[in-house]
């Protein structure tokens, strides 16, 4: 192993060089790929992160160059000096950047050397991802999630230029903070100084956000880290970052206005895509009823279709049942859907019941012969009406589900997704953004017999709905709004509260009294006292953007150092087991059931 030294200047990255460079002295350094020994010729391909470049060794290279890169080993580390000359006919590789030239060495250091990997560091690993998350250093080498980090730090460049550029001031808020609502469980920090209390990490900068308004900074920008203790899915991390906004003196459309703007700017930059603006909008009114979701993927149809009125007559008791029990029974016509097997619609019914579905009724139709599930429980009349509705031809395939509500949305909305994920009519290049408004303000849970604001509780409500806050309040809409792309929820804001008076009166239907308010938001309650802006925001999920614009289902794949799904992360093996100094420092004790349960784990 040998030290760098003065001389040692690295004059570029390897895939920098082209044959323009043919002729050039160079230096690089990097990480061995591979080597290749044939006797009186050697080839070592370096890579560092913009690529891979062929090092040459052969007869005119002088001994103890040779000598050394006969030691060299994958991953070792190297530098290497030597003339950019391009390769014989023969020995092009047009598979790489930087396949028609070689560097000729003329002097080669060995910086550091490496143990033989646990995995080989290639493109599209087939490796089990707990071992490469043990090795994250070494997994991040592979080039797919060299380009994916990558990636991010330039859709994190274009979003703060684009937000500086027009006037919204970078701030910082902190992470040590008492909780703000946001609909999941906080993760919690003891105090030393205050024994028995504690901090909260922030599910989001919301308050602090709203409080800057009040401040006067007039527009707000961060690259904000969040904190949820939620279960984890793919597009879910327990910390995950947001780019996270807020504005005064502002409108629903100036909010929906600036980040349709900012999306077509990263668009145009980053992919060379042009998007259409204004996106598509939707109330959460239709977005459920067309498409069972809030967060309706609208690459395809498969619209669902509302049967009741023809099921609460018929004598089939699962159709006429569900209404009569305050439900619906809707369908949705897969077009070109009659090619699934019995086996696979089998499987469709096991689909929808992971959403609480009881069934799936279908039918299909081949060559003018109908095939189904439920045609025999109805009358003629009533087939026809179903038929004719969903205007079925050949090649169709119909579903369909009876339920509550809640449930025929949900499984009707996966299903018609799950579906067209089946026949390949997904592509990732095909982007179809839309709002989503007019979500309700409220959330009525039957378990607690109570109302939950569905966002939180500082949203404004639509100006015509004020009036019903008190009188029904689950038809109260919110003047709030999700931007969504190809069925993810990539962000979500709303216009906030700025009335003290409103503020209060939407305390009182989520039960909350006076003292209880003061208790949890009483710093904010306080603030809007001294002349409040009318203001509104945004948060976009980063990670989902940059795993969407990359094509990629897990965010995992997007950030350096994830978690799994158990919430630890494999290479520094936290969390863990603290101290017990630390622990008393803290006031803290581990009850003995949890202390042996973490020892073991
Ligand atoms: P919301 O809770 O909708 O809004 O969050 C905004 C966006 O953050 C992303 N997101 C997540 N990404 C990864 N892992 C998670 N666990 C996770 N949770 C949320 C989603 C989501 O759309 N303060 C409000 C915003 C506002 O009103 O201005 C908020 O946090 O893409
Ligand atoms: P059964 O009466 O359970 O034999 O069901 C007759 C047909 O109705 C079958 O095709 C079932 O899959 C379908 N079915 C049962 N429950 C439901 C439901 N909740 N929604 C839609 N179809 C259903």
């Amino acid at each position: 192993m040998t030290l760098l030294t003065a001389n040692d200047k690295r004059t570029c990255l390897c895939a920098a060089l082209n044959a323009s460079n043919i002729g050039d002295t160079v230096c690089l350094m990097g990480w061995v790929q591979r080597r290749r020994n044939l006797g009186s010729l050697m080839f070592i391909d370096l890579r560092d992160r913009s690529g891979i470049i062929q090092l040459a060794f052969d007869d005119n290279t002088s001994p103890d160059v040779f000598e050394t890169a006969l030691d060299v080993r994958p991953e070792y580390v190297l530098c290497a000096k030597g003339i950019v000359r391009s390769r014989a006919e023969g020995a092009i590789n047009k598979k790489l950047p930087t396949g028609d030239i070689e560097i000729a060495v003329d002097s080669l250091k060995i910086l550091s050397e490496s143990q033989t990997p646990p995995f080989e560091i290639v493109e599209n690993s087939k490796v089990r991802p707990e071992l490469r998350l043990k090795h994250r250093y070494l997994d991040l080498r592979r080039p797919d999630l060299q380009r994916h980090i990558l990636a991010r730090s330039e859709i994190t460049r274009i979003a703060r230029e684009y937000f500086a550029q027009n006037g919204f001031v970078d701030i910082e808020t902190p992470s040590l903070i008492a909780p703000t609502p946001e609909g999941a469980r906080d993760y919690l920090v003891p105090s030393r100084v205050h024994p028995g209390k504690f901090y909260a990490l922030p599910q989001s900068p919301q308050l602090y956000k709203q409080l800057l308004m009040v401040a006067g900074f007039d527009r707000y920008f961060q690259i904000a880290r969040c904190f949820r203790d939620e279960d984890l899915r793919a597009d879910r991390q327990p910390e995950f970052t947001q780019i996270d906004l807020e504005m005064s003196f502002v409108t629903e459309e100036d909010i929906i206005t600036i980040n349709e703007g900012f999306l077509s700017t990263l668009f145009e930059r980053f992919c060379n895509e042009k998007l259409e603006t204004p996106f598509p909008r939707l109330t959460y009114a239709e977005a459920m009823t067309r498409f069972g979701s809030d967060k309706p993927d609208m690459r395809f149809g498969f619209e669902l279709c509302d049967l009741s009125d023809i099921a609460a007559k018929s004598e089939f008791k699962v159709f006429s049942n569900a209404v009569k029990a305050g439900g619906s029974v809707r369908g949705i016509n897969v077009k070109g859907g009659a090619s699934f097997s019995r086996k696979e619609i089998d499987s469709l019914v096991e689909f929808v019941k992971t959403y609480r579905a009881k069934g799936l009724a279908w039918l299909k139709q081949v060559n003018g012969e109908q095939s189904s599930s439920y045609a025999k429980f109805l009358s003629d009349d009533e087939n026809n009406a179903i038929t004719a509705r969903l205007a079925v031809e050949d090649g169709d395939l119909v579903l369909i589900v009876a339920d509550k509500d809640a449930v025929v949305f949900d499984a009707l909305g996966a299903l018609r997704c799950e579906v067209a994920k089946r026949m390949g009519l997904l592509s990732p290049k095909d982007r179809k953004f839309l709002w989503v408004t007019d979500f309700p303000l409220f959330e009525y849970s039957e378990e607690d017999q109570r109302y939950y604001a569905k966002h939180h509780p500082f949203t404004m409500m639509k100006d015509e709905d004020i009036d019903l806050l008190e009188t029904d309040p689950a038809s109260v809409r919110a003047k709030a709004y999700d931007i969504v792309l190809n069925g993810t929820e990539l962000g979500g804001g709303s216009i906030r509260i700025h009335n003290p008076d409103i503020q209060k009166r939407l305390f009182s239907v989520l039960d909350l009294s006076e003292k209880e308010a003061n208790e949890k938001f009483g710093f904010l309650l306080e603030a809007f006292k001294y002349g409040v802006p009318p203001h509104g925001g945004l948060a976009f999920g980063l990670d989902r953007l940059v795993a969407l614009i990359l094509g990629l289902e897990d965010i995992r794949d997007v950030i350096a150092f994830p978690k799994v799904q158990n919430a630890s992360e494999l290479m520094t093996k936290c969390p863990s087991i603290a101290d017990p100094l630390a622990l008393q420092e803290l006031h803290i004790s581990i009850d003995s059931a949890s202390g042996e349960a973490a020892k073991s784990e």
